[in-house]
């Protein structure tokens, strides 16, 4: 059975997750006690409690659920004449094979207010939608004004590149700061990849998205608002930053590696490389032609993500799993370079895996095997 807490996303925000948070939000802004603030998703209240002992005074709640609101409210019924400072928490995240998770589209329609004063065009005319996304948008409705803000809680994949591009423009035509943060611990009963997301107005951060990893330390990187499609996951930009690019000696593979597709035989069924043998494939035989050895590199799976072998490519049929490079031309007779630059990747299956930290299962972009630096 489908169940109530995950229809309607009832994972609760630990109350030391929420003192942190609402610390990290007043450090960037500053705040009289008496600002108006809405938390449109209130579960069991860690945010409206943590915000009363930090004395602000003035804050809405709304909560759907009648176990745990005694006057329950849907936040896609408040008059969006509400206006505030702040809308702030942590609203339900839909999940992709859990249709009921999702706001509907027609469903609401007869609502008031109606999803016209809030759907952008994108979203309204499509069935259904993710729900964090339409609470980020009729969130925008209830801001009082330029000096307002939104600070949810997402899943960390809103900022994966090119997703949810009209959501994050609609946010652009109101805020010009933003803030992700990210840290190592757990804030929920569950282990959900998420982040908090502050949308504000900073004279000194204008024009300006700030990505925060902790980890015992607070890692910053500033980006330009421009680059608001791009991937913008703090973990990940933290250990491509810190592990294997920038700080790794070595040359990048794209020094090594033609980009041009290799064509090599594929078959779901009928493969006899997969990701389960392909370490046992790191060496060419000695009786076999260098040249017809090209390099694999499995693209997915949580385990595999890295895993590298060397596949002839007139005898071995892969699984869909892998990248296939060719060595440039001058390397492509040299045992020696495939063998190493194969041995090399083996022993670094935790860069890949650090920097496809997402939802669901890992998956790499060819450009993130390209940076990847070896000492040849
Ligand atoms: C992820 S929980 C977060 C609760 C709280 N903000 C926290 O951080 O602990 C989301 C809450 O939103 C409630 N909810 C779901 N849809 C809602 C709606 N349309 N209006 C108001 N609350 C809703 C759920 O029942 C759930 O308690």
């Amino acid at each position: 059975m489908k169940s109530k807490k995950e229809i309607l996303g009832q994972y609760f925000t630990k109350v030391e997750i929420v003192h942190n948070l609402l610390n990290l939000f007043l450090s960037y802004k500053k705040c009289e006690k008496n600002i108006k603030i809405l938390e449109p998703a209130l579960g069991t209240g860690n945010f409206i409690k943590i915000l009363r002992e930090k004395k602000f005074s003035n804050v809405d709640g709304c909560e759907i659920d009648a176990d745990l609101a005694p006057e329950p409210s849907d936040f896609f019924e408040m008059p969006t004449t509400q206006k505030y400072d702040l809308v702030i928490g942590n609203p339900p995240f839909s999940k992709y094979n859990l249709e009921e998770s999702y706001f509907n589209i027609k469903e609401h329609l007869s609502f008031s207010p109606p999803t016209s004063t809030y759907l952008t065009k994108n979203e309204a005319g499509k069935n259904k939608e993710k729900i964090e996304n339409i609470f980020l948008l009729k969130g925008l409705q209830h801001l009082k004004d330029s000096t307002s803000s939104i600070a949810f809680i997402l899943p960390i994949s809103f900022f994966i590149k090119n997703k949810n591009k009209s959501v994050k423009n609609e946010l652009l035509k109101n805020f010009s700061t933003i803030i992700i943060y990210q840290d190592d611990k757990v804030w929920f009963d569950k282990n959900i990849p998420c982040c908090f997301a502050i949308f504000t107005n900073l004279e000194k951060l204008k024009n300006k998205i700030v990505l925060i990893y902790e980890n015992g330390k607070k890692n910053e990187e500033v980006f330009e608002i421009e680059k608001i499609h791009e991937e913008l996951i703090p973990q990940v930009v933290f250990h491509k930053n810190n592990g294997h690019i920038n700080n790794a000696k070595g040359v990048p593979l794209s020094e090594f590696f033609k980009t041009k597709k290799v064509k090599i035989k594929k078959s779901y069924k009928e493969n006899n490389v997969s990701a389960k043998n392909i370490l046992e494939k790191s060496t060419i035989p000695e009786n076999k032609t260098t040249e017809n050895y090209k390099i694999a590199i499995v693209r997915v799976g949580n385990s595999s993500v890295g895993k590298c072998g060397l596949i002839n490519e007139h005898e071995d049929v892969l699984n869909d799993m892998f990248y296939v490079f060719d060595l440039k031309d001058q390397y492509t007779k040299n045992k020696a370079i495939k063998e190493n630059i194969c041995n090399q990747i083996n022993a670094n299956p935790d860069y890949f895996k650090k920097i496809t930290c997402r939802v669901g299962s890992k998956s790499i972009k060819k450009e993130d095997i390209l940076n990847f630096k070896v000492i040849v």
